[in-house]
């Protein structure tokens, strides 16, 4: 069989990435649950940008700025709002959607899992129960028959692997656990669910080519001559990085984290769900030995490069992107950048930062890196998690009280880009 990524007729990709929580509003499930018993540091959810009813208006915005790709996430909980039980009506506003896309000439690239669950899910069906494997290709079943042949890429789930470690070995995001044992099951799990959901989708979709979107973070050592630190940062890498790629490339995986996690697993059948693999890659970390008390050493961003940081105190940093790049490429997959960007309400840094971000994809390609697209986090600001609406990523600036949206300056440097990269002409703004 032919390897369906990338597509002969669309060999690179270049586009947007939004997801539904963030962008969509008034979508109750476990995350408005969080917002409500005040976990979040930024507030409420609320309203978001409203695209539940302005999708069609956000795609003609990306089609606008020369995008061919817009990636984005179905809601479960709008599409099973019970267990069992499935919204035909929200189902078809996606399967709208993608066509709409599609008219437009851009590639839907969906993914099934961003980060929030239905409200019924945590209890009944939890990530650390194999019951919740049964659950999810169930959903992704459902989705796939709805949408049809039109969507025939799809990034199954969203940075499982910092869902795990947020949601159940740091407590931070729902469902708040805290343990070891939990996080190692849930991962366990949601790998399942991925080998779930991609056969779900090839039976349905015949063509359609399944990746997962990895966040693939740079470390450092604080220190460079530090062997301590240096040591500390090729651990972080081999903790943070590595597990999710070894899962993909070679169906087993084992990462520890002193003094006492460790996941490790083997799925065999894992490797041939994988078409592609997705890299979501926004900063670089800098770590120092010796913390004191139980941790063994502290981390944080800085501007070690002089670019400046972004608006939520990230480092920009796109030397760190190639060797990540080359990382991925490890397991033998085609790569598609599947986020890339950064906080910058004023639009001071997005042109620089598109521009020697997506030189860096140029570069990899040289080399002979398979990497068949970009795309941009994010279309328009969003809802930033537990950061609510402060830190700004989009393209397009979102008035919160009319949610009407507006280029900002740095979209033409995308446009330009955009036309470079596809080797198309440059639209007119
Ligand atoms: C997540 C997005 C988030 C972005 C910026 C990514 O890791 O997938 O949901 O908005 O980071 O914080």
């Amino acid at each position: 069989m032919p390897a369906p990524f990338p597509f002969a007729d669309r060999p690179r990709l270049f586009g947007v990435a939004v997801s539904h929580y963030q962008v969509e509003g008034g979508d109750p499930c476990d995350w408005t649950e969080w917002e409500v018993a005040g976990r979040t540091r930024g507030g409420a959810c609320g309203r978001a940008a409203g695209s539940w009813e302005r999708y069609e208006e956000d795609a003609l915005a990306a089609a606008a700025l020369g995008a061919n790709a817009f990636r984005f996430s179905v809601s479960w909980s709008r599409v099973e709002p019970r267990r069992g039980t499935f919204d035909e009506g929200a189902l078809e506003r996606y399967a709208r959607f993608v066509v709409h896309l599609t008219a437009l000439g851009l590639e839907p690239v969906v993914t099934l899992l961003h980060y929030t669950h239905p409200c019924w899910f945590h209890s009944e069906t939890p990530w650390t129960s194999s019951a919740s494997v049964d659950a999810f290709g169930r959903f992704a079943r459902h989705v796939a028959r709805a949408l049809g042949p039109a969507a025939r890429c799809w990034t199954v789930l969203n940075e499982p692997f910092v869902l795990v470690l947020g949601g159940f070995l740091d407590g931070q995001v729902p469902p708040g656990l805290a343990s070891g044992r939990a996080a190692a099951r849930a991962f366990d799990n949601l790998l399942a669910a991925h080998e779930a959901a991609a056969s779900a989708i090839r039976e349905v979709v015949p063509g359609a080519a399944i990746g997962v979107a990895h966040n693939m973070m740079a470390f450092a050592p604080a220190r460079p001559r530090n062997p301590f630190d240096r040591l500390l940062a090729s651990a972080a890498d081999r903790f943070y990085n590595r597990p999710l790629l070894d899962a993909f490339g070679e169906g087993r995986w084992s990462a520890f984290l002193p003094p006492f996690t460790r996941f490790a697993g083997r799925r065999p059948g894992l490797p041939a769900s994988l078409d592609f693999f997705g890299v979501n890659f926004y900063s670089r970390l800098h770590l120092r030995f010796g913390a004191g008390g139980r941790r063994i050493g502290s981390f944080d961003y800085r501007d070690a490069t002089g670019r400046g940081l972004t608006d939520n105190g990230w480092e920009i940093v796109p030397e760190a992107f190639l060797p990540l790049l080359r990382e991925a490429a490890s397991i033998g997959r085609p790569l598609l950048v599947t986020e890339n960007g950064l906080a910058d309400a004023a639009d001071a840094r997005r042109a620089a930062f598109l521009e020697e971000h997506v030189a860096v994809l140029r570069k990899a390609e040289a080399e002979g890196l398979p990497v068949h697209g970009y795309l941009h986090w994010s279309l328009v600001d969003n809802f930033e998690w537990l950061d609510g609406y402060g830190p700004r990523f989009g393209l397009l600036e979102l008035d919160l009280e009319t949610l009407a949206r507006r280029e900002r300056p740095s979209a033409a440097t995308f446009r330009r880009l955009s036309a470079e990269y596809l080797g198309r002409p440059a639209l007119r703004p």
